[in-house]
């Protein structure tokens, strides 16, 4: 398995201040970067010009989270501003295939995602062609919001299928993820844990983001 990795989301830090922001967190692996058009979620935070500025100041790499329509269109441009990971939704992709082949052509590793309601098996075809997959553990569009455990059986279903594939891929959770919760994604397969309030609601970032590794990990 993979190590864990840690990617706190600048979705609950202040949007003022976002290179402050971004610093507070340099001990994480990645900062988790939410994208939202109003349309795929009925929320809107920021794109493209924004990304590219972040990639630029952030001292760890980007990890973007498309909550977008038409994603076939605009992924490939988030990994050539240089994020890292760019993960887009399934339920949104026309070609995850080519979709996914361009994020990688561009440089970065390619995920997609799976709201709460969608199921994992239809899409385990596309394993050979991801770095990782994001399993949902609140419905996309908001920060803060209470964690759904009923998507644990998923995470394990991916780590399984992952398992039977033999490559390398990363199983993410976004959504809810806390010092309460974080264990039971460990235990159910994830290596990969974005958390938003728990680490930018609390006193100190860093010792949040430890705390947070140092669950996931025992
Ligand atoms: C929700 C976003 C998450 C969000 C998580 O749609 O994808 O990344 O920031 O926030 P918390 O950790 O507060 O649930
Ligand atoms: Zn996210």
């Amino acid at each position: 398995m993979s190590p864990v990795l840690i990617s706190p989301s600048i979705l609950s830090a202040d949007f003022a201040n976002l290179e402050r922001e971004l610093g507070a967190i340099a001990t994480a692996d990645w900062a988790h970067v939410d994208v939202m058009d109003n349309h795929f979620v009925p929320n809107l935070t920021l794109g493209l010009p924004i990304v590219e500025s972040l990639v630029r100041v952030s001292p760890i790499p980007i990890d973007c989270h498309l909550m977008i329509e038409d994603p076939d269109r605009w992924a490939p441009g988030y990994a050539e501003a240089g994020a890292r990971s760019v993960t887009f939704h399934i339920e949104a992709v026309a070609d995850a295939v080519a979709t996914a082949r361009a994020i990688r052509a561009a440089g970065a590793r390619a995920a997609f995602a799976v709201k709460p309601e969608t199921p994992f098996a239809p899409y385990e075809d596309l394993l050979p062609e991801v770095d990782m997959v994001l399993v949902m553990t609140v419905e996309p569009g908001f920060g803060g919001q209470s964690f759904m455990a009923d998507q644990m059986p998923k995470v394990s279903q991916v780590r399984d299928a992952v398992r039977r594939f033999g490559g390398e891929v990363w199983v993410q959770v976004d959504g809810g993820v806390s010092a309460s919760t974080i264990e039971q994604c460990a235990d159910a397969g994830a290596d990969v844990f974005v958390a938003g309030s728990a680490v930018y609601g609390a006193e100190s970032a860093s010792a949040a983001i430890e705390q947070l590794r140092a669950l996931a990990t025992a």
